[in-house]
Order: structure tokens, then sequence, then C-alpha cells
């Protein structure tokens, strides 16, 4: 079965019979405990069974970053077009009004920095108790697979999802891509398949190639970061491309705060995820509102 080599080669991926969802609209999430459907419910908007996350945990690796260097003042006035707010305990105790009715996805690894050629060791950095007290609505873990810290960080997430089943809390697992990693279709496959079967009740991935082939290979909803900035109109376009080939939302981060007008980005994000605009639709509403 542990052949790295010579497996045969996934290809019969059903796309003419998507995964249905009878009673529930969460992709894979039909038989979860009431509690945990009402917080993935908070998550994925019932309509259109996508979700906009506003990733805000950069500090936590990277200290203060460009758009993010005083987050009280970066983050209310995105708030209100976001779905999930993404961030560290930290973060959010400072600097997020307790009375913002969103969703909470609770960083919940920590561990190493950006001074560390390897950031791989990570550990579990909040207990279960906490993400309760913090009202929770997913707690996020990263993963490296294929990396030096592949079974400590696999580790921090069986831990983690057998904290959150016991309390209905999802856990949203997400895939690292390391300074050696490939950002190729195989390992994003590889990597958001054993994080769904491990468990996690969402996985956070990169767009890649043949996207539609890891998204229907995946059990779960997948969420898409960001990553690096790029022009508006591209991460539209990237958006747009990830969710017509199965993704159920975007996790971005600097695409947004980075962006030059990020309450005009995350209102043109929103038209792509649950209006059904294509990019170039949304870039245009973007420029409009830019220009409000
Ligand atoms: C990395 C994360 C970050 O939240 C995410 O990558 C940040 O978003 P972006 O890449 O869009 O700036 O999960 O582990």
């Amino acid at each position: 079965m542990a052949d790295k080599d010579g497996n045969k080669h996934a290809k019969n991926f059903g796309f003419d019979q998507p995964a249905e969802n009878k009673s529930f609209h969460v992709k894979g999430m039909e038989n979860v405990d009431w509690g945990m459907k009402t917080r993935l419910s908070q998550i994925f908007d019932p309509k259109s069974g996508n979700t906009i996350m506003l990733a805000f945990d950069h500090g936590y690796i990277m200290g203060p970053t460009q758009g993010l260097e005083r987050l009280d003042l970066a983050i209310p006035p995105l708030m209100d077009y976001a779905d999930v707010l993404m961030g560290t305990r930290g973060a959010l105790r400072t600097c997020i009004p307790p009375d913002c009715k969103k969703a909470i996805a609770l960083r919940c690894s920590a561990g190493s920095s950006v001074l560390k050629d390897d950031m791989s060791h990570e550990v579990v950095g909040v207990d279960i108790e906490d993400a309760i007290r913090m009202n929770a609505t997913c707690m996020a873990i990263q993963s490296f697979i294929g990396s030096e810290g592949e079974c400590e960080s696999i580790s921090n997430i069986v831990k983690t999802i057998d904290a959150g089943n016991r309390y209905g809390i999802p856990t949203l697992g997400v895939v690292a891509v390391g300074k050696e990693m490939e950002r190729t279709t195989k390992y994003f496959s590889l990597a958001t398949r054993m994080l769904a079967e491990f468990g996690a009740q969402i996985v956070k991935v990169y767009y890649c190639d043949n996207f539609e082939e890891v998204a229907a290979a995946c059990p779960v909803p997948l969420v898409i970061a960001g990553g690096k900035k790029i022009p508006e109109a591209e991460a539209l376009e990237m958006a747009y491309q990830a969710i017509s080939r199965g993704a159920h939302g975007v996790d971005m981060g600097r695409n947004v705060f980075q962006a030059d007008d990020p309450k005009a980005m995350i209102q043109a994000i929103r038209e792509v995820v649950h209006n059904g605009r294509t990019g170039a639709e949304a870039y245009e509403c973007y420029l409009d509102i830019k220009a409000k």
C-alpha cells in the first residue's frame, strides 16, 4: 500500500456526478451532530453553499505585515463583508469587537516564525477550553505534509479534531506550503485528501492546475487561500476559477487588506463567492465601488 512510486494515477473523478447534499448544504457533513451543523451553517451560507473567510492571522508567524500594522484599524471596516473572521485569540481579544456577530475561525496552531528555515514544527497553541470560551466556530490547524514536521503537524490536527468532535466544533485543516513543497495538483490532492480522511471538516488549500480534481477527490469543502498579493483582477479571476471548479469559498488575507481599496475588494469577492459573478464582472464591481 505504501508505495511512493508506481501507484496507478487517479483519474476517475466522476465529474458528471457531483457529490450530493440531500439534507444539509455542506459537503460531506450530512452525518455530523446538530451542534456542529449549526456552526458549519454560520460558516457556509445555506443559499450559495459558500463562504468568505477574512484571514488576518499572519502576525503569528510574520509579525506586523503590510496592511495589518494596526489590526484594530484594518479589520473592523471589512468585517461586515466577511462571513468568517480568521485570527489568533490574541488578535481577536484585543482588536475585534465581541458584538461583531461573525463566525470565528480561531487559529490554534503556533510554534514557528519566518526567522526559521523550517517552519513545519508547530504545536497546538490553544486549549479546547479556551476555544470554547472564545466562542470559536471552527479551529484552524496547519499541516505540513511531506516536511520535517509532518508527523507533529498531523498529531496536532488529529488531537484538535478529536477535541472539536467532543464539543461540536469543526476543524479547518490548513495545507501549508513550505519552501521545499511543490504547488502541484499531485501534492495538493494528497494533502487535502489526507486532512479530510483524518477528519477535518473543512480544508484550506492553494489554487492550482486541475483544481477540479483536487476538489472532486476531497470529501469535505475546500476553501482557497489567497497567497501573496497579486493584482486585484487576477485575484478575483483566481477566486472565480476556484469556485467554478469546486471550491466552496475563499480564506483570503493579503489580497484583501493589501488591495488598493480593501473594502471594495472584499465586496467584489462577495460577488464571485455568493452571487455567481465571473472574475471580470467582479473586477468591474471593484472599480465601481472604488470610484465612489
Ligand atoms: C497560512 C494561513 C493564512 O491565514 C493565510 O495563508 C493567509 O491568507 P493569505 O495567504 O490570503 O494572505 O492560513 O497558514
